[in-house]
C-alpha cells in the first residue's frame, strides 16, 4: 500500500519504519559525536511516528494508528581494535565490552533515545544471524579461500590498497598510514576467505543509478558512484584465528575469525529478528544513519553483501558530517573529546538534542563544538524565543485581561483576525510543509531554522501588539495571545521529535490534548489555516516551570 504523497514523495506505509545508528566501537568512552548519530536517528524515528500518525488517511477517511517503528542502536564489540585495547589494559575483551557497552546504553537512555533494540555484537542471537548470513554467501557461491596481501588499519578496521597508503617519516620514525584517515596501517600477508565484491560492480552501479537519493547528501552519493565506477577488488572477510581470536568464528572453519565489518553490518538484520532465511517484516532499513567516515562500508560493501545473500537493500544511507573541537578531529589521543554525559547533565537533554541538530544537523559541513556557542543558543533561541513566548502569553497580567473579557475558566472563541495579522498567520500555516520538506532531505538544521524563524516573527508580533499594556484594547490582547498560542502549538508539535520532554510540557501548558499532537491536527483537514480556538484563559490558571531553566 502506498500512502499519501506529500510534495510528490513516495511514502511506503505497509512496513514498520526502521532506522539504525552505527554500532559504536567499545575501545573508548562515548563522545558528543556518537550522541549526534543517536539523536539524529531518534529524531527521524520520532518524526516518522508523528507523521504517519497524522498524514496517512485510509479509504474510510480515518487516520490509522501510527506505523510501528523499529529503531536499533548498540555496540560493535569484536575485532582487532577491541582485542588490542583489552590486551593493553590487561582486561579480558569480554570485561571491556561489558563495561563500555553499558556506557553507550546509559548515554542513549540519558539522551531520551527511544531505541527498540540495543544490540551488542556479542549477543547470542547475533552469532546465529551472522553464521546464517555467512552460510548463505557460501551457498550462493560468493566466497572463496584466497591469498591476501595488503595494508590494514586496525583503528579503522579497514583494508587499503597501495595507492591509498603513504609513507611518513617524523622525528626519526617511519611508518605507513592511510591517506584517507591518517591512521597507521600494517602489512598483512595471509590466507583469508574472500568475498567476490568485484562481481557486484555492475549491480551496484545499476542500483545507485536507479536510486539517486539512496545515499545522502548528494556529494556523498557522487563519491560512492565514482568509487564504484573505478572498480572494486574482492574483499577479505576473515583473519586467521591465531591473530584475531576476539570475533565470530567462520562456520565450519575454526581456523578463521570473521572480519569485524561483516559481523558488524549484519547487526542491522539481527536487530529486527533475522535468523537466516526470509528477511524480517521490518526489513529493509528505511534509514541507516552513519557518519561520513563509514560511508564506503554502508553504501558499497553492505548493499553488495545483501545482494549476494539475496536480501533487499536499504532505502537510504544518510551520512552526517562531524563535530570538531577547535577545528580539529575529536580523538582519544588528542584528549579533546567532548563528554556527552557532562553536557546533558549541565544543559539538560532537550537543549543538547536541539543544539546538536541545529548547529550540526547539516549533512555536508562539519561543525565546531563550543560551549560558548551552546550557551548562546540556549539563551537566545530556547529561552529567548521559545520559553519567552510561552511565558509572555501565560503571564497573569495578560490572562487577567482576557478573563475580564470572557467567562473565566472557559475557552475563548477564536478572535476575528485583521489585516495586520496576515504575515504571521501565513508563516504559521506554511511552516509544516517547509519543515517537512527539510526533514525529507534529512536537513535537520534547516528544519529547525524554519521553526525559529516563525518563533521570531511571533515574538515580534507580540512585541508590537504589547498585550501587557493597559492601553492595548482587549481585542488586540486576544489576537496577540491567540496567534502566539497558535505559533507555539504548531512549533511545539513539530519540535516534539527533537525535544520530546520540553514540548510535552509546552503542549500541556497550552492544553493541547495528546490526540491533537499529530501532524494531521496541525492544520485543518484541507491543509488550510485552522481557526482553532485555544484556551489561554484556562492555560493561564496553571503555573508552569520555565521550559529551559537557566544554567547555574
Ligand atoms: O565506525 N562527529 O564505530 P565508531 C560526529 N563500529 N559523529 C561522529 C564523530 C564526530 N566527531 N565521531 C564518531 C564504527 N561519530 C563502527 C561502525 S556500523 C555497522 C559499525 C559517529 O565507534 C559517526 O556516526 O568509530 C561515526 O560513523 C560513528 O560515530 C563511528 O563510530
Ligand atoms: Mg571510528
Amino acid at each position: 500500500m502506498v500512502g499519501a504523497a506529500i510534495g510528490g514523495r513516495r511514502w511506503v506505509s505497509n512496513k514498520p519504519y526502521y532506522v539504525t545508528t552505527p554500532i559504536f566501537y567499545v575501545n573508548a568512552e562515548p563522545h558528543i559525536g556518537h550522541l549526534h548519530s543517536d539523536v539524529l536517528a531518534d529524531v527521524l524515528c520520532r518524526y516518522q511516528t508523528l507523521r504517519t500518525g497524522g498524514w496517512t488517511r485510509n479509504a474510510n477517511g480515518v487516520y490509522p494508528p501510527p506505523t510501528h517503528a523499529q529503531f536499533a542502536t548498540g555496540t560493535d564489540e569484536h575485532g582487532m581494535k577491541v582485542q588490542r585495547v583489552a590486551e593493553s589494559q590487561n582486561v579480558s575483551p569480554r570485561a571491556l565490552c561489558d563495561r563500555v557497552s553499558q556506557r553507550f546504553r546509559a548515554l542513549a537512555d540519558e539522551a531520551n533515545i527511544a531505541y527498540t533494540r540495543f544490540i551488542r555484537t556479542t549477543d547470542s542471537d547475533h552469532a546465529v544471524a551472522v553464521a546464517s548470513f555467512w552460510q548463505s554467501l557460501v551457498d550462493r557461491g560468493h566466497v572463496y579461500l584466497g591469498q591476501h596481501e595488503g595494508w590494514y588499519a586496525v583503528s579503522d578496521e579497514a583494508f587499503y590498497p597501495d595507492a591509498q597508503v603513504r609513507q611518513v617519516t617524523r622525528d626519526g620514525e617511519t611508518w605507513h598510514e592511510s591517506i584517507e584517515t591518517g591512521q597507521r596501517v600494517e602489512w598483512t600477508a595471509e590466507t583469508n576467505y574472500k568475498f567476490r565484491l568485484s562481481a557486484f560492480q555492475a549491480p551496484l552501479l545499476a542500483w545507485l543509478e536507479a536510486n539517486p537519493r539512496v545515499v545522502q547528501p548528494r556529494g556523498m552519493y557522487e563519491r560512492v558512484l565514482s568509487e564504484v565506477r573505478e572498480g572494486l577488488s574482492d574483499l577479505s572477510i576473515s583473519r586467521p584465528r591465531a591473530r584475531l581470536h576476539w570475533g565470530i568464528p567462520v562456520p565450519n572453519d575454526a581456523e578463521h575469525t570473521m572480519y569485524v565489518w561483516v559481523d558488524a553490518l549484519i547487526n542491522y538484520l539481527t536487530a529486527v529478528g533475522y535468523t537466516g532465511g526470509a528477511p524480517p517484516p521490518a526489513w529493509p532499513a528505511d534509514v541507516h544513519v552513519v557518519g561520513k567516515d563509514i560511508v564506503r562500508f554502508h553504501a558499497i560493501y553492505w548493499p553488495a553483501l545483501l545482494m549476494a545473500a539475496g536480501l533487499p537493500l536499504p532505502h537510504t544511507v544518510v551520512a552526517h558530517a562531524h563535530w570538531t573541537v577547535e577545528r580539529s578531529k575529536m580523538s582519544k589521543s588528542r584528549g579533546n573529546s567532548v563528554n556527552p554525559f557532562e553536557a546533558l547533565a549541565k544543559y539538560g537533554t532537550d537543549t543538547i538534542r536541539c543544539f546538536l541538530m541545529r548547529a550540526g544537523g547539516n549533512l555536508s559541513s562539519d561543525a565546531d563544538y563550543s560551549e560558548a556557542q551552546l550557551q548562546e543558543f540556549q539563551r537566545k533561541y530556547l529561552q529567548g524565543q521559545l520559553g519567552n513566548l510561552l511565558s509572555r502569553v501565560l503571564a497573569p497580567k495578560i490572562q487577567a485581561r482576557l478573563v475580564e473579557h470572557a467567562v473565566p475558566d472557559a475557552p475563548l472563541a477564536a478572535p476575528a483576525l485583521v489585516e495586520a495579522d496576515a504575515a504571521l498567520v501565513e508563516a504559521i500555516a506554511a511552516l509544516p510543509a517547509r519543515f517537512d520538506a527539510h526533514m525529507d532531505a534529512f536537513e535537520l538544521s534547516r528544519a529547525l531554522q524554519a521553526v525559529f524563524e516563525v518563533l521570531a516573527l511571533a515574538n515580534e508580533y507580540v512585541q508590537r501588539a504589547a498585550p501587557w499594556s493597559p492601553a492595548t484594547p482587549v481585542d488586540g490582547v486576544h489576537r496577540a495571545v491567540h496567534l502566539a498560542c497558535e505559533a507555539l502549538r504548531v512549533c511545539g508539535v513539530l519540535l516534539q521529535a527533537i525535544m520530546p520532554d520540553a514540548m510535552d510540557r509546552l503542549l500541556n501548558a497550552l492544553q493541547v490534548a495528546p490526540a491533537e499532537r499529530t501532524f494531521a491536527a496541525l492544520l485543518g483537514a484541507d491543509g488550510a489555516w485552522s481557526t482553532r480556538a485555544h484556551t489561554p484563559v484556562r492555560a493561564g490558571a496553571t503555573k508552569i516551570a520555565p521550559l529551559f531553566p537557566r544554567v547555574p
